[in-house]
């Protein structure tokens, strides 16, 4: 039996979050220049959400590039947003044949401008489906966004629009690039790395995390499904005890 048929579709996570991790080394294995393994991690992207909406998951948020990505080989930054260029016009098709919704989150004023405008293209053209929901975190940073959201939160403050006793956690999170999102369930990282390299620190608070030595381009529909597998054996319990849930 493969992992697939083992999943309980009625408690798959709603929403999955992946750091997408090791195309350097992967590409290095054979030899060949890092964007070689950016360019095969594209593959993977498409097998992750395909898997994930296959069963039931509704909401999908990717790291892309993160806000300290932009400190890499000034070389490899602009492969990267070429890439992003080319696979995005490249995918479009194949998510609207699969009713997938596009969205991004970040700081997005950074792109270069053709890159901005194929990500609106494709954001456009994909905005009535109502399949799963792939967002992609491009100059994406957790400390940055939730500045920002306190910035925004205190120029309400000061032009009176809001009292300071109603900041809750409710409008905190309604000031965040993820508003429109529920918090993911589950945290997928690949490389072997055991950290969250400043991504959805807020939004992930309870969520379950996996780690998996398996390097981003060599991730398959499989490993998807034995990371949701995996999801599915652990208690959640919010502080409460065992008994209690
Ligand atoms: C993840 O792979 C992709 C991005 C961060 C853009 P890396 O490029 O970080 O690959 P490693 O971690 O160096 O192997
Ligand atoms: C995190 O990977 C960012 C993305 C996957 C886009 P990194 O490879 O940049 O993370 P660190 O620097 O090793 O923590
Ligand atoms: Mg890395």
């Amino acid at each position: 039996m493969g992992y697939q048929d083992q999943i309980d579709l009625s408690r798959v996570p709603k929403h999955i979050a992946v750091i997408m991790d090791g195309n350097g080394r992967w590409a290095k294995g054979f030899g060949k220049l890092r964007i070689f393994g950016h360019h095969n991690g594209v593959k993977s992207v498409r097998e992750a959400v395909e898997a994930a909406d296959d069963i039931g998951v509704k909401y999908i948020t990717l790291y892309t590039f993160s806000a300290e990505n932009w400190n890499r080989p000034k070389f490899e930054v602009s492969a990267i947003m070429e890439l992003l260029v080319t696979a995005l016009s490249r995918e479009v098709a194949q998510m609207m044949k699969n009713n997938v919704k596009l969205s991004a989150i970040g700081d997005l004023d950074q792109l270069p401008p053709r890159c901005l405008k194929e990500l609106d293209n494709a954001k456009e053209k994909t905005k009535d489906n109502t399949g799963i929901t792939m967002t992609l975190a491009i100059s994406y940073g957790s400390r940055r966004e939730m500045t920002v959201a306190a910035k925004n939160i205190a120029q309400q403050v000061k032009d009176g629009k809001l009292n300071p006793e109603d900041i809750t956690e409710e409008v905190f999170a309604q000031n965040l690039y993820t508003h429109d999102l529920p918090d993911p369930e589950l945290l997928i990282r690949t490389s072997g790395e055991y950290r969250v390299s400043n991504y959805l620190l807020w939004q992930i608070a309870y969520a379950e995390l996996y780690f998996t030595p398996k390097l981003w381009p060599d991730f398959r529909r499989e490993d998807l499904f034995e990371a949701v597998l995996d999801y599915q054996k652990r208690e959640r319990r919010f502080g409460k005890t065992s008994e209690q849930v």
